[in-house]
Formats: C-alpha cells, sequence, structure tokens
C-alpha cells in the first residue's frame, strides 16, 4: 500500500484503497435496503418496543399540563382512558408504565385505590384495553412525606428491610387490582426478592418484574419529580441510587436482581448510560434491557428541536437506534405516542 498521496487525482486514490475492498463502504449503504441490513435490526422498530410513562391523578376527569415536560399531561382516571383509546386502537400502543401522584401521603394511602389513582385505573384499562400491558411503577417517594424512596428508622438510618417489605405490599396490592408486570425503582437492597415472594405467596406467579436495576443518581429525573410531586425534602438519592461513575456496581446490581428473578432489566437513564447498555446485554443475554429515556432526556431534545438545532423527529429516531444498537429491546419513552405515530406513518 502506499503510505501518502498528495493532492492525488483520482488514478491515485483508486491505487491507494485498492489494496484492500474492505477500505469501500459506499458500496454497502447505496440504497435504502442495503442501509437497512447494514443497521442489522437496529432501526426496524415495532410497537412491541416501546413503553409509555403515565402520570395519574386522583381527580378522575382532570388532565394537568406539566410545565418542565413540553406536551405531556397528567390524567384523571376517566382522561386517562379518554386519551389512550385512539393510541391504542389506531397506533398500537402495547404497554404503559403508570405513576400515581398523591395528594395526600402515607403508606396506609398507598395501597388504598381512595387514594393512590393507579390502583383505581388498572381494572378500567383491562375492562377498556385487554390486550395493553399493564405495569406499575413500584417506590416509596410518592408516599413519603420526605419524599425519599425508603422509610427510616428511629436513628435515622435507611431501614432497608422495612421498606422492601412495604414495596412487596404495594407490589401484592398493584397485582390484586390487575397488573402485569411491577417495576421497583427504588433501588433498596434486594427488592426484588422481597416483591417475587410477596407475589407468589398471594397467587401471583405470573405476574413479571422489570427491575429499575442499574438507576443511577441523576439530574436528568428533575422533571419528572415535578410532575410526580416525588422531590426529595432533604438531603438526596445518592446513598441509594447509583454514582455516575460506576461500571462496577451497575454491573453488581443486575447480578443480584437477575439471581432475585427479574424477568427484565433497565437502564436508566438512557443515553448518558450506553456503555452499560452495551455492558448488561452481552453479559446477561438471558435478560432483555430496557432502557428509561428519562423526563430530562425528553425535555431536552423538546428543547433542542424548539430552538432549531435539530428536527425532532430526526433526534428521537437518531437516539432510538442509539438504544437498539448499544443492546436493548424495550425502550420507556414519553415521546411513545409520537414514535407510534412516526411508524404507523412511515
Ligand atoms: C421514582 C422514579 C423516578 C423516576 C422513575 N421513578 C424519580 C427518581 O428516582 O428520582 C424518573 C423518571 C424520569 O425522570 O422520567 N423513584
Ligand atoms: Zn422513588
Amino acid at each position: 500500500m502506499e503510505s501518502k498521496v498528495v493532492n492525488s487525482g483520482d488514478e491515485h486514490n483508486i491505487r491507494l484503497y485498492s489494496s484492500s475492498h474492505q477500505r469501500f463502504i459506499h458500496s454497502a449503504q447505496s440504497n435504502h435496503l442495503f442501509r437497512e441490513w447494514q443497521s442489522k435490526g437496529t432501526t426496524n422498530h415495532s410497537p412491541n418496543d416501546f413503553i409509555l410513562p403515565l402520570f395519574i391523578i386522583p381527580e378522575c376527569d382532570s388532565q394537568e399540563e406539566i410545565t418542565s415536560m413540553p406536551n405531556v399531561c397528567r390524567y384523571g382516571v376517566n382522561k386517562a382512558i379518554e386519551y389512550l383509546k385512539p393510541l391504542v386502537s389506531e397506533y398500537s400502543l402495547k404497554s404503559v408504565l403508570l405513576f400515581p401522584v398523591m395528594r395526600e401521603k402515607g403508606f396506609a394511602k398507598a395501597i388504598n385505590e381512595q387514594f393512590n389513582p393507579v390502583i383505581k385505573l388498572i381494572p378500567k384499562l383491562k375492562n377498556n384495553f385487554p390486550s395493553l400491558t399493564v405495569i406499575t411503577d413500584v417506590c416509596l417517594c410518592g408516599f413519603t412525606e420526605d419524599g425519599h424512596c425508603c422509610v427510616f428508622n428511629e436513628n435515622g438510618k435507611m431501614d432497608n428491610s422495612e421498606s422492601i417489605s412495604l414495596l412487596s405490599k404495594l407490589s401484592v396490592s398493584y397485582a390484586k387490582a390487575g397488573a402485569d408486570m411491577i417495576a421497583p425503582s427504588d433501588m433498596m437492597d434486594c427488592r426484588v426478592d422481597a416483591i417475587r415472594k410477596g407475589l407468589n405467596e398471594n397467587g401471583f406467579h405470573e405476574v413479571s418484574i422489570m427491575s429499575y436495576s442499574a438507576k443511577f443518581a441523576s439530574c436528568f429525573y428533575g422533571p419528572f419529580r415535578d410532575a410526580a410531586g416525588s422531590a426529595p425534602k432533604f438531603g438526596d438519592r445518592k446513598c441509594y441510587q447509583l454514582p455516575p461513575g460506576s461500571a462496577g456496581l451497575a454491573m453488581r446490581a443486575v447480578k443480584r436482581d437477575i439471581e432475585e428473578g427479574a424477568d427484565v432489566v433497565m437502564v436508566k437513564p438512557g443515553l448518558p448510560y450506553l456503555d452499560l447498555v452495551q455492558k448488561i446485554s452481552s453479559t446477561y443475554p438471558e435478560a432483555p434491557v430496557a432502557v428509561y429515556h428519562v423526563s430530562g432526556e425528553y425535555a431536552m431534545l423538546c428543547h433542542g428541536a424548539t430552538a432549531g438545532a435539530f428536527v425532532l423527529k430526526t433526534a428521537v429516531m437518531e437516539v432510538v437506534t442509539s438504544f437498539k444498537r448499544a443492546g436493548a429491546s424495550i425502550v420507556i419513552t414519553y415521546f411513545t405516542p409520537l414514535i407510534l405515530k412516526w411508524l404507523k406513518d412511515a
């Protein structure tokens, strides 16, 4: 091979490249189908791949905008059904992830359908949309006065065993209401085990668990905490959510959660943690990996598109492709309604 070509004409270029035909790449991407083949399924999305997160409020006929999340609303039970109807019937929405917005705090209210609107919504969802898979987020931060994802003992220390016992009870009450899958986001130790035991002891062997396994202490949850009213009133979550630099703890958490019975493991947020999506999906081919494209990532793309930095659809689809390329098969995103429409119109 020639080592340098200065000011070359075509003739020199051809001589430079021709020593190895593998240096020619344009031929692999010269039409749309070729580009799809080279993408190895990472651009071939199905409605099955997307989960829509929803915030549910106790006022059945109300709907509220969320200022920090453009085009996302909190829905009362009846409004949620109305909102979902066209998404399910026309756009093939397959699954939702439910978050309750509580007006009154306390664990007793968390498991009471008069106060926790998610418990009220699940049977109605099942009635209206029998094919819709219903997933419930399970955490304590929506119910505790202080907004932490755990309870504290009398010494002010995190009470892990009491916390996971409450998480297990909450999971059972969602299963009783008809949830198909429980998604613990609290990051307490060994909660998957406690939840699996609670579900099994109550006859819910078939109820699945998707664990927020590699969930990092991230600034990108800001808009969500506003949406769900779950910001901690003191301190932060750094003693239970993972340190952003620690791939090691993420791998330990995923390993433990799979051993404890998680059916799906999750990485959260998405874009800043793609290395872990790849590492987890290649280390644990036995478990599907979900990515949570979180509220701050959502807001960032909306604002970027509004400011003219890029076209929203192109940016969103490029991000989704990056999740698939890294090895995720499930994407949890507030863009789900738009993505389903784009897929249908394609
Ligand atoms: C509750 C929970 C949070 C998110 C999902 N479940 C917030 C947090 O842990 O602080 C974040 C989702 C998002 O930002 O879109 N534990
Ligand atoms: Zn929480």
